[in-house]
């Protein structure tokens, strides 16, 4: 008798003994495939293998979450179609990303230098404003589950970027926010949308000449190696969204969710321990390649740089309300520089 045949014969031997022994038959694991666009050793990487680990051991093997890394499976805007229509059950976007969700309150997140403070940061992510917003999200059929803060943003460029002139005429990526166009536009620079999993390529042909990001991702997609400068000024912030399809989450079997929830919740403590140390450590590691000149804005830098942008602010009210804007920076404890 072949392999095979012999497999199924003892499954149905179980499931015939089983039965008889009156316990429900062996159910096929529920599949949460989870799909990304950053490499396995980078923060988001590192903490999606870990909840793949932490899910299957918690469901004793009821559930099991198969991790497509490197927009491998979906590149970005594919993957928020897919989750909302069920063909991938876990994604942990940028929430710059969230536009095509059709919740463009998530874009104001990308107004300059609003978190570019840790502290302000974690404040707006814990305060009550983000009930609000996850509703919004709730509403699309999306179901945010955590919130992971990767840190600030700085510039990668092949010329220098140290006053707000010097990104006259440049093209620079960006994710895709609103804002985010608005700010590019501010500096004088031409923004274009590129999925992340084009962007080592866009760099390297001139598609466009630099883009912003997190240390630990212009490491681990060795963006270094086709840029020439990088200028640390955190005038923005990279924060993602573990998410989930919400029927998919609401019709879980009550034996699942508990392991999954804790799962979810160790796999975020183990992001926010990581992502500070990750993005630190590569800054350094970037450093050590030589390969790139490194520029940490002067407070002078930072200040003439804060002049230049902040009329976003005051641009962005006309899209989010003023009133809307005044309780973002009410809940993150940020205060407009008077300018
Ligand atoms: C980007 O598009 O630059 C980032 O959002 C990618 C990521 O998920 O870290």
């Amino acid at each position: 008798m072949s392999g095979s045949a012999l497999r199924w014969f003892a499954f149905a031997l179980a499931a015939t003994l089983l039965a008889a022994l009156g316990q429900p038959a062996l159910a096929d694991p529920i599949v949460i495939k989870f799909s990304h666009v950053v490499s396995p050793d980078a923060p988001k990487g590192k903490a999606a293998l870990l909840f793949k680990q932490l899910a299957e051991k918690y469901t004793d093997g009821k559930v099991t979450v198969e991790v497509y890394p490197n927009s491998s499976l979906y590149k970005d805007k594919e993957e928020l179609e897919a989750l909302q229509l069920g063909s991938v059950q876990l994604l942990a976007p940028s929430i710059s990303k969230f536009g095509p969700l059709g919740v463009k309150e998530f874009d104001v997140f990308d107004l300059p230098f609003l978190m570019s403070d840790d502290a302000h940061a974690r404040q707006m992510m814990a305060s009550p404003m983000m009930g609000e917003l996850n509703k919004k999200l709730e509403d699309k059929g999306v179901e945010p589950l955590a919130y992971w803060d990767n840190g600030a943003h700085v510039y990668t460029a092949n010329v220098p970027l140290i006053s707000p002139d010097d990104f006259r005429g440049l093209k620079m990526r960006i994710q895709g926010s609103k804002v985010l166009d608005a700010a590019s536009r501010e500096l004088g620079a031409i923004p274009q949308i590129i999925a992340f999993g084009e962007l080592y390529q866009a760099l390297q042909t001139g598609v466009v000449d630099g883009e912003d990001n997190v240390p630990s991702n212009i490491w681990t997609q060795k963006f270094y190696d086709v840029q020439k400068y990088l200028t640390v000024s955190h005038h923005g912030r990279l924060t993602y969204s573990l998410i989930t399809n919400k029927k998919f989450w609401d019709s879980l079997p009550a034996d699942v969710r508990p392991g999954l929830d804790r799962a979810v919740q160790e796999s975020t403590d183990f992001f926010d321990e990581t992502a500070a140390k990750d993005n630190a450590a590569a800054l350094e590691q970037i450093k050590a390649t030589g390969k790139l000149q490194i520029h940490v804005l002067t407070d002078a830098e930072k200040q003439a740089w804060i002049e230049k942008l902040m009329p976003v602010h005051k641009e962005m009210q006309s899209r989010f309300g003023k009133d809307f804007i005044d309780r973002i920076y009410k809940s993150s404890g940020f205060v407009p520089p008077q300018t």
